[in-house]
């Protein structure tokens, strides 16, 4: 059995900030596509010397945002729940997304139409709990139905600043019961339902949640981000993790990070239940 971290990334070939649809797009900063592919390659390479196996979506052209493939679904055991996008901007992105799930040899799910849902960048694991994020992006009536599909425990989060429009930017599950966190994009209710579920909350400033501090991917224990996060790091080399940072800001500039442009295929490692079928090699099923 193949125990290799599995992640989904798309080569950001046609990536650009072509329109604006949270409030770190600009299209008078476009992005440096040069830049950019560079930073890609960093953030690949990393994840592949600490031990993940990289699988790869084709990009398109006309769908800058294809890069996030965070955004994709959310993925658990063979299920894919396809994301319905809030704007239409990336809504041509489900039919190519969900080709790729099929092909791969999963269960394709989908929404009734008009709800919103946007994949794993609001919708996370910690323990065997899922933690949605929902009202800018997502709709929580989409995540009250992925918990009954998935038959599993949702507590929805309403998020309440425009510039921390997914979950994945302001919360990171590292392992059951340890979570990162960045308290101002949270009511008092979303802090209390986070504080009740999540022994060891790890809050990250201001500062440094502009720097995608929470926008991580785990790999085992090693904890991966965009550069600029050093409080952050030392607070997670205190709890045992061992901590690498690549710059990402090309694609800060679109609102997205490092956890942004991957998606796990087989189980975070923040998910308490893993049954076999979800650490089985799944690529290789093509
Ligand atoms: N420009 C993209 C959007 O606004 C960025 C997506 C970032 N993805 C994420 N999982 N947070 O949709």
């Amino acid at each position: 059995m193949n125990l290799l971290p599995q992640i989904l990334m798309c080569p950001p070939d046609y990536y650009g900030i072509e329109y604006e649809i949270n409030p770190w797009m600009d299209t008078d900063r476009p992005a440096d596509r040069h830049a950019a592919q560079h930073q890609w390659h960093g953030l690949r390479d990393l994840l592949e010397q600490l031990g993940a196996r990289i699988t790869l979506i084709d990009p398109v052209p006309g769908l800058p945002d294809l890069v996030f493939t965070a955004n994709a679904a959310l993925v658990h055991d063979d299920v894919a729940v396809m994301a319905n996008f809030r704007y239409a901007q990336r809504q041509r992105e489900t039919p190519i997304n969900a080709q790729w799930f099929r092909t791969h040899g999963f269960r394709v799910e989908f929404l009734p139409e008009g709800l919103a849902f946007e994949g794993a960048g609001d919708a996370l694991f910690c323990g065997d709990t899922l933690f949605a994020g929902y009202r800018i992006r997502s709709d929580m009536r989409s995540e009250q139905l992925i918990g009954e599909m998935l038959n599993c425990r949702v507590i929805a989060l309403p998020l309440v600043d425009p510039y921390y429009y997914h979950l994945d930017t302001c919360f990171c599950p590292l392992a059951p019961g340890i979570a990162l966190y960045y308290p101002g994009a949270f009511d008092h209710y979303g802090i209390d339902a986070l504080r009740a579920h999540i022994e060891t909350l790890i809050p990250v400033d201001a500062d440094e949640a502009r720097h995608f501090a929470c926008n991580a991917v785990v790999v085992g224990k090693a904890v991966v981000s965009n550069s600029g996060s050093p409080k952050m790091q030392a607070a997670l080399q205190g709890l045992g993790f061992a901590t690498y940072d690549t710059p990402l800001s090309e694609f800060v500039k679109a609102g997205g990070s490092a956890k942004c442009l991957t998606l796990r295929l087989n189980g975070e490692e923040a998910l308490q239940h893993r049954p076999e079928s979800i650490v089985a090699d799944r690529t290789s099923r093509v």
